[in-house]
């Protein structure tokens, strides 16, 4: 068995990972925004909080399903949709969907991801849901759109915190860019990590799968980057989201939310839920951390809409923190991500079944045998 498939935590899963990868595909995994503020913060709140279970309670036989829009999974967790996955190793992106759908938990199949729409959706069948990065072109967004309804995809993410793209300094100075600019620093760090960089050579530099389509014909790498680069959309409103109904019959979402006013808002538009998220910390670098922010937005959503939230969640704990705190689901992207980087689709694996094991140790310790019986009092902020 690999050390991944042995990894006791996802922190151990990181450190693998970090072994495994040259320096700029960990640092863009890893990575958050200037200092890392909302990084680390996302974290720190969730290590913050603590827990105070009810005691005398029968948790012989736990219930750790949750439903959603309709459809019960087998924990209220999913993972977050995460770009450019495939900078881990080639199957990065369809090794963590088949693990999730293994598990019985949703995966979010990013615009940016380096497996396209159609391919996720032959590898897992009725279980993915899409997230969208509304390009400039809003015909391409509306295409992306009407491809993930009909590969079948079960909710649509439509993302709001990339007006512009974060500064991501580790990224900067290592001059991450696709496809790899092989400068001598570059070439070093790649040379340092021979299976990783056998991997690229052998399948050449991932790419956005889904976006090539749209790119002008006879591009190369370099010119589809460029065009992604120029589709990054500054005038995204709240508007033009609920719009989206007409091309998508499912439960649409907001992605990066963090004011209650915002979760009201999506709420009066008839929208479906928000994630609390700062990006992973990726985007504004010293942004509130979701799960801080939790309580608030429940309050603001009065039961209208489901809120649910990413950011920082490593432990089981934090899941049922936050499921306790009133979030529906909650999602994570860099764990499965670390866990594929360790260890490929066993790692991806080992990802999912230490956080289910360690959200059902919690659910007994706290004296909650089902997901409905977490509760606010169970937290002290
Ligand atoms: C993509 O969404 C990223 O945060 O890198």
């Amino acid at each position: 068995m690999s050390r991944a498939a042995r990894a006791v935590s996802i922190d151990e899963l990181r450190i693998l990972a970090r072994r495994r990868l040259p320096r700029l595909a960990f640092d863009y995994i890893d990575g958050g925004a200037e200092d890392e503020v909302a990084l680390a913060g996302n974290r720190a709140a969730f290590d913050s909080l603590r827990l105070v279970p009810r005691a005398g309670v029968d948790v012989s036989r736990r219930d750790l399903s949750a439903e959603i829009f309709g459809r019960r999974w087998a924990m209220p967790f999913g993972i977050a949709p995460t770009g450019l996955s495939d900078v881990a190793g080639h199957g990065t992106d369809l090794a963590i969907a088949r693990a999730a759908a293994a598990a019985g938990i949703p995966y979010i199949l990013s615009t940016v991801a380096t497996t396209d729409i159609e391919t996720i959706a032959r590898a897992i069948p009725g279980g993915f849901w899409f997230q969208l990065y509304m390009p400039a072109k809003r015909e391409v967004g509306h295409d992306l759109v009407r491809r993930a309804k009909d590969a079948g995809a079960g909710a649509l993410f439509v993302t709001l915190d990339v007006p512009a793209p974060g500064k991501r300094e580790r990224d900067i100075r290592n001059a991450f860019a696709l496809p790899f600019r092989l400068t001598p620093r570059v070439l070093l760090d790649i040379a340092s990590r021979p299976a990783w960089a056998l991997g690229m050579a052998r399948r050449g530099a991932p790419r956005f799968a889904s976006l090539a389509p749209y790119a002008p014909p006879g591009s190369t790498a370099h010119t589809l980057a460029a065009f992604m680069a120029s589709q990054i959309t500054a005038d995204l409103v709240w508007e033009e989201i609920a719009r989206l109904r007409d091309l998508f019959p499912g439960p649409i979402l907001a992605k990066g939310v963090s004011a209650p006013e915002d979760v009201d808002r999506a709420a009066r538009l008839g929208l479906d839920g928000v994630v609390l998220s700062n990006h992973g910390g990726r985007q504004l670098g010293l942004a509130a951390a979701p799960i801080a922010l939790l309580p608030e937005a429940v309050q603001a959503a009065a039961g209208r809409l489901a809120v649910t939230l990413d950011g920082g969640v490593r432990r089981g704990a934090h899941i049922a923190a936050a499921v306790a705190l009133g979030a529906r689901f909650v999602f994570a992207g860099r764990p499965t991500l670390y866990g594929a980087a360790a260890g490929g689709a066993a790692g991806a694996e080992r990802a999912i079944a230490i956080l289910r094991d360690e959200f059902d140790r919690t659910l007994a310790l706290l004296g909650a045998p089902s997901v409905a019986d977490l509760s606010p009092a169970m937290v002290r902020t």
